[in-house]
């Protein structure tokens, strides 16, 4: 028995920070935003709405959509790199506000990579009979550690959460291959310094559009498929420039790539449960398509996972 997603959920805060509204507080353009990076709107936490909370939110509807209830959780793995405190974590806040008595619990920190890391790190415990559910949250407040003063970056960045339920799925469906890597090398591209994010854009920008062809191909090779078989490509949502270049890498046409970034912008390990919500949620993902997730991100990290859905 293959482990794959069984439930979905999430959440994004309801207050919309427009490309209009930055125009007022930093010199920027709605014009440079969108050719640059495929952003029109980010949604963004307000101060009593910590990461936590929209950690349980997302994963209350994914266990709802799962049709379990929490006690069958048997471990809670969120993936943040914006915890609401370093410890206790953000899983364990969770584990109490859903009433998982059952659940072991740990946070995971891949950055943008965090989701995929979550995912394959649920499935070896559900292959191995371990636990027949595992809760894998992809959360994140990054509007509290950004540098509102800061052009480069400021204009990227959201908030939001979407969680998964990972279970046994029948024989030929769920997870059919992944790849995880890190290259710490490139660490200093992208990293917290003090409470602020900093980034190197052009250095990452390089590193991500080679990765995220070059990941998204070994998934589909270790998968056994051919690039045609892709139905659906669900990258992370960093910018439009490089998710379109693994678009291109893989040969696909454009309404085979999730969007959601004008929409939502950068919201780190978010983006793929989030986008991948939307495209089950409006038809577009089907029972036995095949989708690719691939993710980069801080760390350097990397992960992506063929799946059959
Ligand atoms: N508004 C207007 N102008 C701007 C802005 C802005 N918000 N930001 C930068 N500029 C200017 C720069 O000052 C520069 O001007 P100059 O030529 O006069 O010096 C010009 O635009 C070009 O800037 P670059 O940084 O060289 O532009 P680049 O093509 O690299 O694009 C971008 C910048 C969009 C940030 C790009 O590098 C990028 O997307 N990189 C990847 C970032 C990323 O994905 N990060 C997230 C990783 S995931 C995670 O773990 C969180």
């Amino acid at each position: 028995m293959n482990a794959g997603i069984i439930g979905l959920g999430t959440y994004a805060p309801e207050h919309i920070l427009t490309n209009e509204d930055l125009e007022k507080r930093m010199d920027t353009s709605d014009e440079w935003i969108r050719t640059m990076t495929g952003i029109e709107e980010r949604r963004i936490a307000d101060s009593e709405e910590n990461t936590s909370h929209m950690a349980v939110k997302a994963a209350k509807e994914a266990i709802k959509d799962a049709g379990i209830t929490a006690d069958q959780i048997g471990l809670i793995i969120v993936a943040t790199v914006t915890p609401d405190r370093p410890f206790p974590s953000v899983s364990t806040m969770l584990q109490e506000q859903l009433g998982a008595t059952n659940a072991a619990a740990m946070d995971l920190s891949a950055a943008c990579a965090g989701f995929i890391y979550g995912i394959v790190t649920a499935k070896q415990f559900v292959e191995s009979n371990t636990y027949s559910h595992v809760l894998v949250v992809g959360v994140e407040k990054l509007s509290k550690i950004t540098n509102w003063e800061d052009r480069n970056t400021a204009v990227l960045f959201g908030d939001g959460a979407g969680a998964a339920i990972i279970g046994k799925v029948s024989e030929g469906r769920g997870i059919l291959s992944f790849e995880l890597g890190a290259d710490g090398s490139g660490g200093k591209h992208l990293s917290q310094e003090g409470p602020h994010l900093q980034m190197n854009g052009r250095e990452v920008f390089k590193f991500a559009v080679r990765q995220m062809g070059e990941s998204a191909v070994n998934v589909i090779e270790k998968a056994g498929l051919n690039k045609e078989e892709i139905d659906m490509l669900i990258p992370h949502q960093a910018n439009i420039r490089i998710m379109e270049s693994s678009r291109e890498r893989l040969g696909l046409p454009i309404e085979k790539m999730s969007k959601t970034i004008h929409k939502y912008g950068n919201t780190s390990s978010a983006s793929i449960p989030l986008s991948l919500d939307e495209e089950v949620r409006n038809g577009k993902v089907k029972d036995d398509d095949v989708i690719v997730m691939v993710g980069f991100g801080g760390g350097l990290t990397w992960g992506a996972i063929a799946l059959k859905w």
